[in-house]
This record gives structure tokens, sequence and C-alpha cells, in this order.
């Protein structure tokens, strides 16, 4: 089969020495398209970061293969690198520099010359709307904005694959939906491969999402391939418990609140939203998310993560 254009991994296995045969991730294969935004979700440990640092021809795997549009991470390396580049999960802007000197000294640092990438700095700072900071100290600007500056420099270089590891974790939640904005034109141009804790991020902003619990690839797809991974594909929710739900066919799990989900089929759930109607109930029916997902397809045994 022709690999270009794809995203291909198999058996894709990691051992950190000293770890044992602690799998950090376990034989994952996947086939995905090389455009729009693949999210990697996952619980703290999951294997996201070690899977992005392989992908990224930053880390070796134990055993396994991975290539992308044809070229294999470890074989094909300093080429695909040249079309790559990652925000790492740790990634922290210099405090003295600017903005403008952080993108510039990462463009030079990636083989442009200075008038060249000084040009590129400002449009890409401009893009992510940062312009009016862009010679102050990182240090005086806020977590969103430093994040910016992060971004601002793989949307600067010629990469035409990125990989941000949580680029949106610890921000508030307007500086997040800010930031989401950016990522999907991001998204748009080039093939981005993100991580992130939420869910709602990853189901508003990612073309397809890979699930991972304990190193191992639980679901891979887009949403609607995802839904049809679970049994139960609609989900009801009511303020209360009532007779009607509890006799239903489906999985019932009551919050704290008092309030109620049934996770259930079509045609059960057809049937009884015109019984709760009929009854007078206020009640929200809607497809499966993919935080019911997620909890369906990782959280099967709940053993403590290192
Ligand atoms: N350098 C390392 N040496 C040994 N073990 C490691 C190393 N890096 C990660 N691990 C282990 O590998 C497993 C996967 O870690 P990884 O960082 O890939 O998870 P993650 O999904 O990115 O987690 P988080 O959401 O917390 O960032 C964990 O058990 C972790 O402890
Ligand atoms: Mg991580």
């Amino acid at each position: 089969m022709n690999s270009d254009g794809r995203l291909i991994t198999r058996g894709l296995t990691k051992v950190y020495s000293g770890s044992g045969s602690r799998r950090a991730i376990d034989q994952i294969t996947m086939d995905m398209p090389t455009h729009g935004i693949l999210a990697f979700i996952g619980r703290n440990g999951a294997g996201k970061t070690t899977l992005v640092r392989i992908l990224a021809t930053q880390l070796e795997p134990t055993s396994g293969s991975a290539t992308i549009d044809g070229l294999d991470v470890m074989l094909d390396a300093r080429e695909l690198r040249k079309r790559i580049a990652i925000v790492p999960q740790e990634a922290r802007t210099v405090a003295w520099m600017s903005p403008k000197q952080t993108v510039l000294s990462y463009l030079m640092w990636r083989g442009f010359d200075y008038s060249e990438a000084k040009e590129m700095a400002v449009e890409a700072l401009a893009r992510v709307g940062i312009d009016q900071y862009r010679d102050k100290l990182n240090r005086t600007l806020s977590g969103g904005t430093k994040r910016k500056v992060l971004v601002a420099t793989v949307l600067a270089s010629e990469a035409d694959i990125v990989f941000l590891d949580e680029p949106t974790t610890g921000l508030d939640p307007i500086s997040r939906r800010d930031l989401w904005n950016y990522l999907s034109n991001l998204g748009r141009e080039r093939f981005t491969i993100l991580t992130t804790h939420y869910l709602e991020e990853a189901e508003q902003l990612a073309d397809r999402i890979s699930i991972l619990d304990r190193g191992r690839l639980v679901g891979t797809g887009t949403l609607e391939e995802l839904r049809s991974l679970v049994k139960y594909r609609y989900s009801i929710r009511l303020q209360q418990e009532t007779q009607l739900l509890v006799t239903a066919n489906g999985e019932l799990a009551k919050a704290r609140d008092g309030s109620v989900q049934l996770l259930t089929t079509e045609d059960e759930a057809f049937r009884l939203s015109k019984d709760l109607f009929e009854k007078g109930y206020r009640f929200s029916i809607s497809p499966v998310t993919l935080d019911d997902i997620f909890f369906h397809l990782a959280n099967r045994e709940d053993e403590p993560q290192p």
C-alpha cells in the first residue's frame, strides 16, 4: 500500500531502560491520514509523550516501526526532522528573551538566515495575535501569551508536521479557547499532532483521536468511528432518578448531585424519550460524547497510574 499521506505505526513499543519489563507504550498499531489535527488522549502516564517523542524522531522505540508519509522515524530521521517542529510538554520560553528573539533564534537554529528569519518571526507573531508583545520580555507575559510564543515558533517554521504536547494545559478557559482558534487554523495548513487532557478540546479541535490507556491504544479514529466502538451510542440525562430509566436497557450512572445518566442504544433512547416527554420530565439527549467514550474505553480497571 502507498504510505504517502499516512502515519503508519506497527507494533510500536517502548520500554525505558531501568523500568524492567514495563512498557510505556505497548504494541501501538495505527494508520491515519497525515492532514488535519490528530489528538492523543489518555490519563497521566498513558504513554502520550512517549508516542509523540518517538514519532517526532526524538526517542527510539524498543520495537516496532513508524512511518510518516513513507519516511521511517528511525531510518529516515534526518529527512523527517526537516519537516517536523515540536513544542515539548515541558517547553518554556526563556525569561530574558522577547517573543521576537524567541522565534528568530528558533528559525536561525533551523537554518534560516537573519533577515529572512526576522520577517518570518514578525509574521508568525502577528498570526497568533501577539504582535503588540513582540519586543517585551517573555517573563512579563501571561501564561497564555507565552504559550502563543511557543506556537508561533512552530508556525513560523517551514515544518509541515507539527507536534504540540499539551499546548493548553494550565491555561484559563478563555485563553484556552483563544489558543484553540489558532490551533484549528494550524490544523488546516499542517499535519498537527497534539496531546491533551481536555476531552472537550479533542472533541472540538481534532479530526481524529487516539485513546491511550496504560500504553495501549484502546481506540482510534474520528469521533464517529470511536462512537462505534462503544456499546451504547446515546446518552440521556435527567436531574433526578426515575423508574423509567432504572428499568431501561443500558448503563445507568448516578452523580453526586443526584442527577442520572443513562447510556443506551438508539432504539431505546427513542422509545424512552417519548415516555419521558409524555410524563413531563425535563431531560437532555445526545449522542455519546468523547467523555463518555473515554471513560468507557480507558477506565475499565481503576488501578492507580505511576
Ligand atoms: N525517561 C523515562 N524513563 C523511565 N520511564 C519513563 C520515562 N518517561 C516516561 N516514563 C514512563 O513511561 C510511562 C508513559 O509516560 P508518558 O510521559 O509517555 O505518559 P503521558 O501520557 O505523556 O503522561 P502525562 O499525561 O502525565 O504527560 C509512564 O509510566 C512514565 O512513568
Ligand atoms: Mg505527557
